[in-house]
Order: structure tokens, then sequence, then C-alpha cells
């Protein structure tokens, strides 16, 4: 958490770690999450995408050479390819032996240590993640852990459907803000995702007045530029990719 005073008055917002803490660490590996941790961070965030052999793997991109020593479509490899690649000297040469880590591995490393913010995206147009994903939640136990965030409202419909109880967040396209059905929204998911720059008070107080959380994400190069701001709206939760001075940031004038 971290605190934000207003009016005299101390409050608390969650921070997620985007990617991990991947401003100093190569993103969505296990070193990244667990320096997040270690910072203090209540969320880990993971971006989930599925391997032909269908397992679920956190990778950002729908393709591997931005972030690996591989060339492809992540949909194109079976896991045990994928895990042979370095997911980390991209970064910095002495995090060559990171590699691509599964759900499960991360939940196996984690366990109740942290919380999970999970992306989800529907694979060729389709929710098929999302089975597995709650399988692999129910069996590591960590139903009060996770919260899924997607811009799919199919996805987060096809969760719902299967476990009313997991805490889901639509994140909203920058583009879209104006078509935001908070009452539809709010038929099964508990909050919304929108992006900082489009976000001002009166978005935040019509969603809370409907019953719904604010999560805010960033870019990294605008997040010094908003964070203030978006705190000053009493959102509840920021993504942040400057885990290590967020507090800085906030107690800038
Ligand atoms: O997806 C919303 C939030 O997670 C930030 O964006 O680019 O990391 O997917 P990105």
């Amino acid at each position: 958490f971290i605190f934000v005073v207003k009016n005299n008055q101390e409050r608390t917002v969650q921070l997620i770690a985007h990617r991990g803490a991947n401003n100093i660490a190569p993103e969505h590996t296990i070193t990244a999450y667990k320096k997040a941790i270690e910072l203090g961070a209540d969320f880990i965030e993971i971006d989930l995408r599925m391997t032909k052999d269908g397992y679920l793997v956190s990778m950002h991109d729908d393709t591997i050479e931005r972030t690996t020593n591989g060339k492809g479509k992540v949909s194109n490899f079976n896991l045990d390819e994928l895990k042979k690649l370095d997911a980390g000297s991209w970064f910095e040469n002495r995090y060559k032996k990171e590699t691509i880590p599964t759900l499960e591995e991360i939940f196996e490393t984690f366990g109740k240590k942290t919380n999970y913010y999970i992306e989800t995206r529907l694979v060729n147009n389709e929710p098929i993640m999302e089975e597995k994903l709650v399988k692999l939640i129910e069996e590591e136990g960590l139903q009060d852990q996770v919260v899924i965030e997607s811009f799919s409202p199919d996805s987060l419909k096809a969760i719902h459907r299967i476990d009313k109880e997991i805490p889901l967040i639509q994140l909203i396209y920058p583009d879209k803000m104006l078509e935001v059905d908070e009452k539809e929204i709010k038929n099964y998911a508990i909050g919304v995702g929108p992006y900082a720059p489009k976000v001002d008070r009166e978005f935040v107080e019509r969603m809370h007045k409907a019953g719904l959380e604010v999560d805010v994400w960033f870019d990294r190069k605008n997040e010094k530029e908003y964070m203030k701001k978006i705190l000053s709206y009493d959102v509840d939760t920021v993504f942040t990719d400057y885990l290590e001075n967020t507090e800085e940031i906030l107690s800038r004038e």
C-alpha cells in the first residue's frame, strides 16, 4: 500500500507492479516478480499467453522476439521449446538464465506471499484460457489472492460463469471511455481499468457511485506526470513501472 494524505486524512492505495519490477529486471520473469514483492508491491501483474500445447505462460507480447532470443508467436511453440529460451539477456546479460515462467511456476514460487493481478486475452478470438486459469487458481488455493483483468468482456464473463467469486476488472481501451456502461460491467466485474490520461474526477466518481473500483494504468513515459493527479481523484489501485521510487513520486509537490 502507499499512503496518500488528503485533507489531513491518510488513505491507502494498492500498488500493482506492472510486469513485475520491470525497470530493474527483465519483465515477467521470476526475478522481476521477486524484486517487486521485496519492494512492497501489493500485486504482481502477469500477462497470460497460451502455448501450442495449452500451458499458460507469462508474456506481454504475442510474439517472443522482444523479450527472448527466439522468434515467432507464443502459440506456435510447445512449452518445452519456450523453456529453452533466454528471457533475460535482452535486458542485461546477467539475467541470461531467466526463462519464460508458467503461471503454475509463478504460483508455486510465491504462493500466498503476494497477490496476483492477471490479464487474460482471447486466443484466436476465443475465451479458451479461462477454464485452465480458474483450475490453477483453485488448485493452489489462491482464490483470495487474485484479481483478473481483461479488455475482453467475453473472457471476464467466461470466468464469471465458472467462479462468481473471483474479482474481475474490465480494462477500458483509451478510445472507448465514452462507451463505458457501468451498469453492464457491474453485472460481472468489481471494477474498471482505464488509462490514466483519459481519467478525470467525474469518471472516478461515476464509477464509484455504480459500486465499481477504479484501477489505473499508465505508459512508462507518463506515469510520473499523471500519478499525483490520479491519486487525488481517489482511485483505488494504480499500476507502476517505478516501484522503487513511487513514494518519492508521491511526496514531490
Ligand atoms: O493492459 C493494461 C495494463 O496492464 C497496462 O498495459 O501494455 O502492460 O498491457 P500493458
